[in-house]
């Protein structure tokens, strides 16, 4: 980080204290910092306290006609390596999402060309609020990167996703944005059973659109991909996540790519290869809308539905399964099921020509849809495990226990 010049917009949000850490941790990694505050960042840390720690004064008001003059908003947005937006609150993230230009910090956001990472905090309602929702979903495919929000205890007393993230992820994202790795990380890593080797996980749903504001997906959480990817980077793998849209914070020390649709998901992945191991957790939907409708679709007079008329989507597992120079060593797939779970689990491993299925009964009674526990089979080309219900992140573990393993004996049988 040594030399990079990062421009800080501060959000008016409780969390905005943790920004002052956060400045201190980037000047001893030797970056220069200018820092941005809203009106309601004002209100929460003063412009002084960031202009002592920042060593640069720190700017509050677009019409402050000596700054214009002096620095102008233009430059101000273009002169940094990468603005970092913390906290990003639920109303900087709408006025982001619509473009927004009625201060300086969003006047800045508007005009820069450069990496944008907002590090979202807010009140779970907020965050879960389908205005948010669509917000991040508009900001994603607009290309800004984000780190958290983190699930926890709030300054308001309720419990749940929306915290800021600590300066410490903060500062992770950004080294890898920058392409170094972090220090602790690497060395940590080493001599784990997944040190250098890259895993590549698919998780979420997609969705797929029927007009501008409609889609077909499923109930997928992401749950399980996410545990997975964590507990890859865990034994010291460099993971690539594909993952759907969720709402899950990103794992850290993880490359998180999102995407929407079954087809974005196939290009994200096909993109992340070469990988030692693949587990394709995704709920991907089978099916799209052969015709995207360019408008809304309207309500017919007579209350007579429209037709759909459906077309296949690409499958992401059969795909990078099928024998090719950069197939991975081990492929894995999930086979969610509501009846006859073995012996279309084993039929799917076949068909798909995975190395490994997870099979899982997701019959709604069991709550592996969406909820934190699970009960898998593993089915392999010898046979298949019953594994005891755990929870999803202890399921993670031991799959990827299990993977590294297996990747270590196909190793040593080929050399
Ligand atoms: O065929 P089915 O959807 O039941 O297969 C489940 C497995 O296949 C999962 O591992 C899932 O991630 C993967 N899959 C895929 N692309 C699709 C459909 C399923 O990768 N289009």
């Amino acid at each position: 980080m040594q030399g990079k010049r990062i421009l800080l917009i501060v959000g008016g949000g409780v969390a905005a204290y943790k920004s002052l850490e956060f400045v201190r941790c980037l000047k001893e990694r030797g970056a220069s910092v200018r820092a941005i505050l809203t009106k309601g960042g004002a209100e929460f840390v003063t412009p002084l306290s960031l202009s002592v720690l920042t060593e640069e004064k720190a700017l509050t008001d677009l019409f402050d006609l000596k700054d214009e003059a002096e620095i102008g908003h233009i430059r101000l947005a273009r002169e940094a390596d990468l603005v970092v937006v913390a906290p990003a609150t639920a109303d900087l993230l709408a006025k982001m999402a619509h473009g927004l230009a009625d201060d300086l910090a969003t006047a800045v956001l508007l005009a820069t060309d450069k990496q944008v990472l907002a590090v979202p905090a807010m009140n779970v309602r907020m965050w879960e609020h389908p205005a948010t929702r669509r917000n991040m979903a508009t900001l994603r495919a607009d290309g800004i990167a984000f780190v958290g929000p983190e699930e926890g205890e709030m300054a308001c007393g309720e419990y749940g996703l929306g915290r800021m993230a600590e300066p410490e992820a903060i500062l992770a994202a950004i080294e890898r944005f920058f392409g170094e790795k972090p220090v602790a990380t690497s060395l940590r890593a080493r001599g784990m059973p997944l040190y250098g080797r890259k895993v590549l996980i698919t998780s979420g749903p997609t969705q797929e659109p029927i007009d501008p504001v409609r889609y077909i997906a499923n109930r997928s959480s992401g749950k399980q991909g996410h545990a997975l990817a964590r507990a890859a980077a865990e034994l010291g793998a460099e993971v690539t996540l594909v993952s759907g849209p969720v709402t899950l914070p990103d794992p850290e020390g993880v490359k998180v790519v999102r995407v929407d649709t079954a087809h974005e998901m196939l290009a994200a992945t096909l993109a992340a290869l070469p990988a030692d191991i693949a587990i394709c957790a995704a709920a991907v939907a089978d099916w799209r809308a052969a015709d995207e409708a360019l408008q809304k679709l309207k309500k017919q007079p007579d209350g007579s539905g429209p037709s759909l008329k459906l077309a296949a989507n690409p499958d992401i597992l059969a795909t990078i399964a099928k024998p090719s120079e950069n197939r991975p060593r081990l492929v894995v797939g999930f086979a969610a099921e509501t009846e006859n779970l073995i012996e279309n689990a084993k039929g799917k491993r076949l068909r798909k020509g995975a190395d490994w299925i997870v099979a899982n009964d997701v019959w709604p009674g069991t709550g592996a849809m969406g909820g934190d526990r699970t009960q898998v089979h593993l089915i392999t080309s010898a046979g298949v495990e019953d594994w005891p219900p755990m929870s999803k992140d202890e399921m993670a573990a031991r799959l990827l226990a299990r993977a590294a393993d297996a990747l270590s004996q196909i190793r040593s049988a080929a050399e």
